[in-house]
Formats: structure tokens, sequence, C-alpha cells
């Protein structure tokens, strides 16, 4: 397994270009099964949870075109097995996506049922109840979800228990072919939700209140295809601007999306950075100043995503002062905690907080990366502290990071893939 090995010490500075958005890249390439004619999505990110999903393509017979820049042509009416099996699903939770298209364009649909997960339970039974709602008969049997609908799915109120990002994203593509209107309450409204509902229109779609918490959608007999391109990923960008604010360094980001990004750019401005930002750029100067500690709490969008408080906390570890940085989406995303640690980090848990005393330095260690975003934490661990850190188990960071160590040598950092 490949290994990254960082030594630390190096201030961040220098420009790199924002890729893709992985969550909204998903969902909208799920949105392709919806079309009769061939869809073409652009500005795919380079990473391993998006070759999963051309996978999970070819293994339903469905035929793809990829250039070299990534841009991908899906014929899905080329689709030959209405199915998505365990041995892809158990490396992608995501590939619960194609189960709402699937369903609303074939009338039957089968999708392995996701397992556990190392930051919680993460069930899926709101997926499935607002399909239950759209009269679909929804069984779960052998790991599978096994799911038909005589006919059209019908249009229906959904009031979502819990505000759920690809439970929302799966019922709007189910509820875009489906007989008459759906309502869904309680929606998602991050960007990648939006970004997905937008694609769904240039397709032929009708939806509006996509960006607030109830969406419309009148369903339409057909959708076609059409060209679209994934908005550029905040999770990535917030990444690098908060490594660069705990290095004390100085970046600016290219084709990003500013307006989308407030909870993270007002938590880096408390930290101490300037910060300035254009239509598609931002840039971040600590002017060589040691970070502020700084409170958060996850929560669905606008406030501070749940992807991002890993990160933080890397920050928190090293600023001057005390932060606290409280999860309130998943029961046990504090694995990094412990790697952390190892590092001589000062920190305690305590229920869904953690608080972080900073401390002048951390150690070098041979440290093991649990989930994508706890990875990301250890990069930016690896990047302030003294000596080699070795960060095992990278390929959580492959799913999410388009090329992270050619993007941090840009900016200077003293970073190896050791293959293994
Ligand atoms: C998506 C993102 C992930 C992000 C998360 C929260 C993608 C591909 N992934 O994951 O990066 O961390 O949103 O912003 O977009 N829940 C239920 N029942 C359900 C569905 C969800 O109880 O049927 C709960 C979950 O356990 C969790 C909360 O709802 O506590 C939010 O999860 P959800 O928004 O569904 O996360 P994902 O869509 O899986």
């Amino acid at each position: 397994m490949d290994k990254l090995i960082i030594t630390g010490g190096v201030r961040l500075d220098g420009e790199i270009r924002v890729s893709g958005a992985k969550n909204s890249a998903l969902p909208i390439l799920a949105a392709t099964l919806l079309s009769d004619t061939p869809v073409t999505v652009c500005n795919l990110p380079h990473l391993h949870d998006i070759t999963t999903m051309f996978e999970l393509f070819g293994c339903m017979g469905i035929d793809l075109l990829v250039d070299e820049k990534m841009n991908v042509e899906v014929h899905a009416s080329t689709i030959k097995h209405l199915r998505a099996p365990y041995e892809l699903v158990k490396t992608m939770r995501a590939s619960i996506l194609v189960l709402g298209p699937i369903l609303a364009r074939h009338g039957r649909a089968e999708v392995s049922l996701p397992g556990g997960c190392a930051i919680g339970s993460r069930p899926v039974d709101l997926h499935i109840r607002g399909l239950q709602q759209m009269g679909a008969d929804v069984i779960v049997e052998d790991g599978y979800i096994k799911a038909v609908v005589n006919g059209r799915l019908k249009g229906t109120k959904i009031s979502m228990d819990t505000v759920t990002v690809t439970g929302t994203e799966n019922i709007l593509m189910a509820a875009t072919l489906a007989e008459g209107e759906t309502i869904i309450e309680n929606a998602a409204r991050e960007p990648e939700v939006v970004d997905l509902a937008e694609c769904l229109i240039t397709m032929g779609a009708k939806i509006s209140g996509h960006g607030t918490g109830t969406i419309r959608i009148q369903g339409v007999k057909k959708l076609k295809g059409c060209s679209y391109t994934v908005l550029p990923d905040r999770i990535e960008a917030g990444t690098y601007l908060i490594a660069t604010a705990a290095t004390q360094g100085r970046i600016r980001l290219k084709d990003v999306q500013p307006d989308i990004m407030d909870a993270i750019l007002v938590k880096l401005r408390e930290a101490g950075a300037t910060i300035e930002w254009g239509k598609d750029w931002i840039e971040l100067n600590m002017h060589g100043q040691k970070p502020k500690a700084v409170d958060l709490k996850t929560a669905p969008f606008p406030a501070m995503p749940t992807d991002i408080q890993a990160q933080f906390t890397a920050l928190n570890a090293i600023a001057e002062g005390t932060g606290h940085v409280t999860e309130t989406i998943f029961e046990n995303r504090f694995m990094h905690i412990q790697e952390m640690k190892r590092m001589g980090a000062d920190v305690t848990i305590e229920g869904n907080t953690v608080i972080v005393r900073g401390v002048n330095k951390l150690k070098a260690a041979p440290v093991m990366a649990t989930d994508l975003r706890a990875s990301a934490s250890l990069v930016i661990a690896g990047l302030v502290a003294d000596g080699n850190t070795e960060i095992e188990r990278i390929y959580h960071i492959d799913r999410g990071y388009e090329c992270i160590e050619e993007k941090l040598r840009q900016l200077g950092a003293n970073i190896q893939r050791i293959a293994g």
C-alpha cells in the first residue's frame, strides 16, 4: 500500500488550481442514467471514487467515452444490468446514488446495502422511505436493496426526518421522471445538491426551490442529453487554505467558487488570515504569523461542513490558544485524534466535542489514515511537524484529493509518495 512521507516545517507559498467537486461529480454521473441520449460531464476530478463510479457503470454494461481531460460521455441507454454489486458499493457508499435514477428510468433496481463506515453507522433508511412514498416496493434481501415500481413513480410530499445530502439527491433524481409533483421538505441545501439540480434542469427536468429547504419537482416523461461542467470542490479548496494557514504561509487558489465557502473563510479570518477573493479566485496570507485557535460546530449547509472539521482540528493543534470543535452530523468522526496525539497534539474528547490546546510544535510519527478527511488532517499535521511524518493507508486520500502531493509540492511542501 502506498505511503506519504512529509518533512514538515515549510511555509506553503504559491498558486494551485482547485479540482471539480467529488460530491457534485458523483450524483451528476448518477443523473446521466436518467437520460435516453448521451450526457457529457466535464471538470471531473481524477479521483478513485470517480473511477469506481466508472467501474460501476462498466458492470451495468453502460458505454462510456472518457477523454484525456477526464470529460466523460455517458451512453446510459446501453445499460444491460440494473444492479450495483456489493464489491463496488462496499468501496464507495455513494454508489447508492444510482438507486433513484435506475428505478425511475427502468422500473426496478438492485443496489447492495452499504455496510458500516469508519465515521458512523450511516443508514440509508431515508432514501428507501422516500422511494416507498413515491410508490416503489422496496425490500432488503440478501444484503441488497431491491426496488420495483409498476409504471412510473408517483410524485408526493416527502418530509426528510434528517437533512441528508445523498438522500435528497436520490429522491430529487427519481422525482424528475415521476408522474406529477414531488415536494421534498427539509431538503439538503448543499451547493452540490444545487449543482445536481442545475444539471437535471439542463437535461430538461422541471425543478424549483433547490438551495432552499423545500425543493419542488414537476415530473417529466423523458430527460435528454446535455453537456455539464461540475462546480469546484469547496472541501479541497478549504483543505489547502487551512494547510496554508497552519504553516503560516500564503496561497492563491484559482478555479474556485468563494461564494459557497463563507463558513470556512470566516473561521480562517478568525484564525488571523488576510483573505481576498474574486469571482473564481481566493488569496490567503498569514503574513508569517501563527494561527489563533478557532471554535466551530459542524451542521448542514450553510454552516460549517463536517468534511472540514478534522482539518481545522489540525490547525488548532499548533495554534495560539484553545479551540473547541463540535461534530453534529456523524457519530464517530474523531478517528484522527488518536493519531494526532501520537504526534504530540494536546487534545481531549468530551462527547461530540474535541478540545484542542495548541502546542508549539508537533513531532513527526508514523500515523495511519482512517477515512478521507481524517487523512487530510494528518497531512496538515505532517506539514507542521518536526521531522518526517509517514502516513499509511493513503488510499483514503486518493478517494477525495486529486494529485495531492503534486499540488502540495507546487506550494513548496516536502512530500513524497512511496509506492508499496
Ligand atoms: C454526504 C457527503 C459527505 C458529507 C455528508 C454530510 C457525498 C457523496 N457525501 O454524505 O462527504 O460528509 O454528506 O455533509 O455527497 N442519515 C440517516 N438516514 C439516511 C441518510 C442519512 O439517518 O437515510 C443521517 C446520517 O447517518 C448522518 C446524517 O444523516 O448522521 C447526514 O448524512 P448524509 O447527509 O446522508 O451524508 P451522505 O449523503 O452519506
